[in-house]
């Protein structure tokens, strides 16, 4: 696709054509599987970090709506993506969020032998089936772009713009970062959130809630410009950070530290905070110290599994280790104030009769999320 079709879409045309989407679109079951299929497994999926599976044979295993890929590093030092699914009569091949396979995927079931570039190796008593062509049953490929570093995956294979093409101009923010040689801090945290995932992705794009909806954060941050949203989906927000010292002892210590890991990033780039929307499910929070993500995986039409992973540079100073920390505890605190304010949402979204009022020009990534829904999801007009 070409990128020079890809501009920022003003704010005004974000809002003009956006109306809230009815309650009806949170509700029904039948629409969640159209969503799962439109913007989910034919759209990217972050499944992990290059960092994540350092040696050969270390996979990731990401999972999906009844969908298993593995992420696998090959004898060559590339990484490849994988169904995770035997090609002779279906056996799920590798368990687990991860692990390593030394030489050889072999199926637990019949004992099929796959190498780590996902050529079919060995099949038990082979003269036994009629003529094989090794070449043609090697494991399924699924689309898999390394952005520096991060790992996104197509489950079904579509005509979607890349994903750093996806990012328009912003890519030069992300670039800022040393995204490549970052690595995980500590576990993914995951969390069962009682919604739709449209509630937590409308909540996650805009700004309008933070004063009354997280009164720690609307401490540290100045009031943020509005986000911008590309027509691909892609918005983002920069946040910059309250020169006013806040008089919570843990803010404070935010405040203090914040200027130890300012050193990363170019100097444009210090004393903000920068939040990228990535269609339509991942939230990526750029500090100077760490990159924090947040992943909304449906499961039901009114529970969604939420990821939160972090990554950051690998040396640090006890200061940024700290810094760190701080922010995690900060960042605790807002995702739980998140969910909280979203379950009310979802549950007035049952009420019956219940009409959605209009959206505010701080809402207009939401409004072009719902027009994107609508374009997409002929049940949810
Ligand atoms: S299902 Fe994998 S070897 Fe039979
Ligand atoms: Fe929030």
């Amino acid at each position: 696709m070409n990128t020079a079709n890809h501009k920022v879409i003003p704010l005004a045309d974000c809002t003009t054509h956006g109306k809230p989407l009815q309650p009806h679109a949170y509700n029904d079951p039948a629409l969640l599987e159209q969503e799962l299929d439109v913007f989910f497994l034919k759209n990217w999926q972050f499944a992990g970090h290059a960092n994540d599976i350092p040696n050969v044979g270390d996979y990731l295993n990401f999972e999906m709506a009844n969908n298993s890929v593995i992420l696998i590093r090959g004898e060559d030092q590339q990484i490849r993506a994988f169904q995770n699914v035997c090609r002779h009569r279906a056996s799920r091949l590798l368990e687990g969020e991860s692990g390593h396979c030394s030489k050889v995927i072999q199926c637990p079931y019949h004992g099929w032998a796959y190498n780590l570039d996902g050529g079919l190796r060995g099949v038990p008593s082979m003269d036994s089936f009629p003529p094989l062509d090794k070449a043609s049953m090697g494991l399924r490929e699924v689309g898999l772009e390394n952005m520096h570093g991060l790992l996104f995956v197509k489950i079904i294979n579509s005509p979607r713009l890349g994903v750093a093409e996806s990012f328009g101009d912003c890519i030069n923010y992300v670039r800022a970062y040393d995204l490549e040689n970052y690595h995980q801090i500590g576990d993914p945290v995951d969390e069962i959130w009682n919604v739709n995932w449209k509630v937590a992705w409308d909540n996650y794009q805009e700004n309008y809630h933070i004063p009354i909806g997280h009164p720690g954060l609307n401490r540290l941050l100045d009031v943020p410009e509005d986000e911008q949203t590309y027509s691909s989906g892609v918005s983002y927000s920069v946040f910059p950070l309250s020169k006013q010292r806040s008089s919570v002892p843990l803010e404070a210590r935010y405040q203090e530290l914040a200027h130890v890991a300012e050193h990363r990033v170019p100097e444009k780039f210090r004393g903000q905070w920068f939040q990228v929307g990535f269609p339509h499910n991942l939230g990526m929070d750029f500090y100077p110290e760490m990159l924090d993500l947040f992943q909304l995986i449906p499961l039901t039409v009114d529970k969604t599994l939420v990821r939160a992973s972090f990554y950051g540079p690998k040396e640090c100073s006890a200061a940024e280790l700290e810094l760190r920390k701080v922010n995690i505890e900060i960042n605790t605190q807002v995702n739980d104030e998140d969910k909280t304010l979203c379950e009310r949402v979802q549950k007035g979204l049952q009420q019956s009769n219940y009409s959605p009022g209009p959206l505010s020009l701080h809402e207009s990534a939401v409004a072009f999320f719902h027009q994107a829904v609508r374009d997409r999801i002929p049940g949810a007009r």
